[in-house]
């Protein structure tokens, strides 16, 4: 697997440094939502599969009472190395019907067309939430700026393709500590823009 990866893009220290600064700013913002006194009603909502790793690292820097909530969404199938789109895997997402008067924040690993986080976004949205963050790891520097922006993100990348901690390919390379590139030869030809 090592011999796979081409170069270190961040390392697993610059991600740990890094989320101590965002978890410090989005705690400090949802302390900000307290309701007359009462704390905020926290959930987190990670999307399915990418954002594991992320999400168990950024929660427990979050000393604040919180749900958590899954949502999965595909938009990779196999091998492919560009979106195909995003669609909602209902039996892995775990909603409830309403989220009123709930603070929310949706966690993902990247950010690059915008698919993934438009559609869960409005999928919450129906669910009526008394406040909506969304918060990724990486934001892809396209050419062609993504349909929806992030609230919180860790860091801006080349629009390159990257695994490692928790980011595919194939599902694969998910477990790698850092965020990496792949050798050119392992992923599948460009396609024309
Ligand atoms: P979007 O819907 O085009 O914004 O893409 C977001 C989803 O695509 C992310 O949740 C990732 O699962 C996946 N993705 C986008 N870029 C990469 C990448 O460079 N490596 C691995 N997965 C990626
Ligand atoms: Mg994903």
């Amino acid at each position: 697997m090592q011999s796979d990866i081409d170069r270190i893009l961040i390392s697993r220290d610059e991600i740990q440094q890094r989320l101590d600064q965002l978890a410090d700013e989005i705690a400090a913002d949802l302390r900000g939502e307290q309701d007359g006194g009462a704390p905020a009603e926290i959930t987190l909502v990670p999307i399915l599969t990418g954002s594991m790793i992320m999400v168990s690292d950024l929660m427990r820097r979050l000393p604040l009472r919180m749900q958590i909530h899954l949502v999965s969404v595909t938009s990779y199938p196999g091998e492919a190395t560009t979106s195909r789109g995003a669609a909602i895997e209902e039996a892995l997402t775990s909603l409830p019907d309403s989220l009123e008067s709930r603070h929310v924040v949706i966690v993902d690993d990247i950010l690059d067309s915008g698919a993934t986080l438009e559609l869960v976004t409005s999928l919450l949205r129906r669910r009526r939430p008394a406040s909506l963050r969304s918060c990724v790891l990486l934001r892809k520097q396209r050419e062609q700026p993504p349909s929806v922006e992030a609230d919180y993100v860790a860091f801006a990348i080349p629009d390159e393709f990257v695994v490692g901690y928790g980011l595919d390919f194939d599902d694969y390379y998910r477990n790698l500590p850092d965020i990496v590139t792949l050798r050119r030869d392992l992923l599948p030809p460009e396609e024309p823009a």
